[in-house]
């Protein structure tokens, strides 16, 4: 806790923290998977549907041009929270992957050749992987992988060897999902865009632990979810520099995405609106930019520093434990806390730290490639976000060693 924010005050916010889960008061240690989402969160979706539920962009009465104005201040709130220069410059998507997958099927489709290369690294999620894979099978393209370091950061010297005139494109995390490293995607931008390709930024583990900014970062294309920044799931956001998103083809047909329809020649809006066919996930939108709002006001100087106690004092407490080996423990990390324990597997352990009311994650957390890296199935990953506290920290130890007694 800091002199700034009561985190007793501050956990009232979040409605879910406060139920017992298998007779325990919840422990919730799984925030990189989704964080939960506070009370102006939930009451900004209801609001919409039960005070001006209309369609967006369509319609010349009240209740639409509410929802249109709210749903494209959204957009300009967005466009600030990631320092974008420019509105249009921020798509509206699904998810993260849906961003991802949006850039390989236009922009890919239409720039990357038999024999290009993509580049991506060893501790990328599926998602910064597959489509990239599916795009070289079809145009006879190669990926190429950055390997990571034995402390799970990228090695920077192998990339450099991997640039060169053919590398289209460069698709890398700014912070591992898995490992928590924060990689230096400022640098990679500078020496990719030296070798001539574009960069594309998976930034789905980012934008809730530190404030980001897409110009000074130079990247060309920069995702993230909604429902990882303390907002709603099935919502995401793709910036694009307008040099580009103007020059790529629409991948989705339908409503909104087009200027003028005829059976004999149909032409297209310009961005964003290009790459957003259909009817989108109003309310997810309106409530991620109220999410925003929620991060704002906390400040980036309390989540960093809450960040940083809770990261802190679980790794101190993880190293006296026998056998435990954490992945992932370069210098620059999120809290993110990726464990093994000799002879424990990890779904075992997952299972009986949630008798115990503490929820983690246990698995591959789709990134099966780095796990094969390290030679090992999977891990435990504890993962925290603004609400956690010390104590849950205590209780999450304190049921690790019961956990323990019973497997061993
Ligand atoms: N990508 C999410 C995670 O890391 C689902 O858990």
């Amino acid at each position: 806790m800091t002199d700034t924010v009561d985190i007793a005050a501050l956990r009232q916010q979040f409605p879910i923290l406060h139920q017992r889960v298998n007779g325990q008061p919840l422990v919730y240690f799984d925030n990189a998977a989704t964080t939960q989402k506070p009370q102006s969160v939930i009451d900004c979706i209801t609001d919409y549907y039960k005070l001006y539920n209309a369609n967006i962009h369509r319609g010349a009465h009240y209740l639409a041009n509410i929802s249109t104005e709210k749903f494209e201040g959204a957009r300009d709130q967005i466009r600030r929270f990631i320092g974008a220069s420019l509105k249009e410059e921020i798509v509206f998507t699904s998810g993260t992957t849906d961003a991802i997958n949006l850039v390989a099927q236009t922009w890919g489709r239409k720039n990357v050749s038999p024999g290009d290369e993509i580049i991506v690294s060893t501790m990328e999620h599926h998602s910064n992987i597959v489509p990239w894979q599916m795009l070289a099978e079809e145009k006879g393209a190669v990926l190429r992988v950055i390997p990571v370091t034995a402390n799970g950061e990228l090695d920077i010297s192998e990339f450099e060897k991997l640039l060169n005139n053919k590398t289209k494109l460069v698709a890398v995390n700014h912070v591992s999902n898995a490992l928590g490293t924060i990689n230096p995607v400022g640098s990679i931008v500078s020496k990719a865009h030296q070798a001539g390709a574009k960069v594309l930024i998976d930034g789905a583990q980012a934008v809730s632990h530190f404030a980001v900014n897409v110009q000074e970062l130079d990247c060309d294309f920069y995702c993230f979810s909604g429902h990882k920044l303390y907002g709603p799931t099935g919502v995401g956001v793709l910036y694009g520099k307008i040099s580009l998103l103007n020059e790529m083809p629409p991948w989705r047909g339908g409503g909104e995405m087009i200027r003028s329809v005829s059976f004999d020649k149909t032409t297209y809006n310009d961005p964003p609106f290009k790459f957003e066919a259909g009817t989108p996930n109003i309310e997810a939108v309106i409530a991620m930019g109220e999410a925003i709002t929620f991060v704002e006001n906390l400040g980036w100087d309390f989540l960093h520093a809450q960040e940083k106690i809770l990261l802190e004092s679980t790794t101190d407490a993880l190293t006296t434990i026998p056998g435990l080996q954490i992945y992932g423990t370069s210098e620059h990390k999120t809290g993110v806390i990726s464990f093994l324990i000799d002879g424990v597997h990890p779904y075992d352990l997952g299972t009986l730290l949630d008798q115990q009311g503490v929820a983690v994650r246990t698995g591959h957390h789709c990134t099966e490639p780095l796990w094969r890296h390290y030679e090992v199935p999977g891990t435990v990953r504890a993962s925290f976000a603004v609400y956690n506290t010390e104590e849950e920290t205590a209780k999450f130890i304190k049921a690790l060693h019961k956990s323990i007694q019973l497997l061993q």
